[in-house]
């Protein structure tokens, strides 16, 4: 395909799916948005990455307000600290606090892990939900891409770390869950196996798909490790839907404009926008249920190229190469 014919293909996909996203949430401003309604979480606790403000800020402050134990990762102390705050005072819940975390830094992911265990508590919920987006080219602190290394390889680390605590936590018929954000921009993301830092050609947009799309190919993977091994934690994807929050500081100034002008009815806000994920963390239609990729609290298709086992498979395998961990896969399949 010619570069100008894939440009027009991505540009159909978008018009089409803005027109779909636009037409469902006008649908949803004149019918009016009902909050849902999920049971307590008494004596459970999470982590949200990016909880410090927009979509993950809310998801904190809607699982605090369940009754969760919440701990937020972020790599700014005072809009932290403000954040952590904020949420205690409106949820009137003390358990809520502030773990430093940059996804940019595998060496601050492993520091932020073991203080975590240092606690001794359980993990029920682990929402990987910060990131960023359009970002100009730029590497993390171990080299990699911005979008791939903090959306993408910071949260594959993180999990992986994490993953004995969850599964210690998780019970039959009470799993503990793993809820990864990603986007609708995964629909028109490519993996580029060859060049997954995009160092040939490094095109923004491009980066931040591709790092969504790895969010998926992930989350299946994982949750088909987690089938294998008979572990009581699953694995989804939400898709929070076009939200009214800072992520958009880098893109095209029209952009900006328009969010600006008509964000109020085009955009969920943030409190709507993280109901997916926090549908994803406590609700018990979920429970035992993984591999999903959930949109306005509902499951839908993900591209179809995510549910390529081989192409997960070898994901997996570089990611692990990548973060110095250990692939499990065969001898998981195996047993
Ligand atoms: N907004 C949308 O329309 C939309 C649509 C689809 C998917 N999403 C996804 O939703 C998630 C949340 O985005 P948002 O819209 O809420 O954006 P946001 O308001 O910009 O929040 C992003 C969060 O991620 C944190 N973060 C960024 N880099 C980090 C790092 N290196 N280490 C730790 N934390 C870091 C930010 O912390 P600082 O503020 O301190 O940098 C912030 O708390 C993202 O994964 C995004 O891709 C958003």
């Amino acid at each position: 395909m010619s570069p100008l014919s894939a440009a027009l293909a991505a540009l159909r996909v978008y018009a089409v799916g803005a027109a779909v996203v636009v037409a469902q949430l006008l649908r949803r401003r004149l019918r009016g948005f009902a909050e849902p309604v999920f049971p307590l979480q008494l004596e459970r606790v999470a982590i949200v990455t990016g909880g410090t403000d927009g979509i993950g800020y809310s998801t904190a402050k809607h699982l605090a307000k369940l009754g969760m134990h919440v701990i937020i990762g972020g790599n700014n102390q005072g809009k932290a600290e403000e954040a952590v705050r904020k949420i205690k005072e409106e949820t009137l819940n003390d358990k809520v606090e502030f773990l430093y975390c940059d996804l940019a830094s595998m060496r601050s992911i492993q520091q932020f892990v073991q203080r975590f265990k240092m606690k001794k508590i359980p993990l029920h919920v682990l929402v990987n939900n910060a990131g960023v987006m359009m970002v100009p080219q730029r590497t993390t602190e171990d080299g990699f891409e911005e979008h791939f290394g903090v959306n993408y390889l910071g949260h594959f680390l993180l999990t992986n770390l994490l993953l004995d605590t969850l599964r210690e936590s998780g019970a039959p018929g009470r799993s503990a869950r793993v809820v990864t954000v990603s986007s609708a921009t995964h629909y028109v993301g490519e993996l580029n196996l060859d060049d997954l830092q995009s160092s040939k050609s490094y095109s923004a947009h491009a980066a931040y798909a591709q790092s969504k799309l790895a969010l998926v190919l992930f989350t299946y993977h994982l949750q088909a490790l987690l089938e294998a091994t008979g572990s009581p934690v699953t694995a989804n994807v939400a898709d929070p839907g076009v939200v009214d929050t800072d992520l958009y500081r880098h893109v095209f100034w029209g952009t900006r404009l328009i969010k600006k002008l008509f964000g109020w009815c085009l955009f969920k806000t943030p409190d709507e926008g993280a109901w997916t994920s926090v549908y994803a963390a406590v609700t018990p239609a979920l429970e035992g249920r993984g591999g999903r990729y959930l949109y306005n609290e509902k499951e839908t298709k993900s591209l179809a190229v995510t549910y390529d086992l081989e192409l997960q498979r070898q994901l997996w395998a570089r990611s692990c190469r990548m973060t110095g961990i250990a692939d499990v896969t065969q001898e998981a399949f195996r047993g």
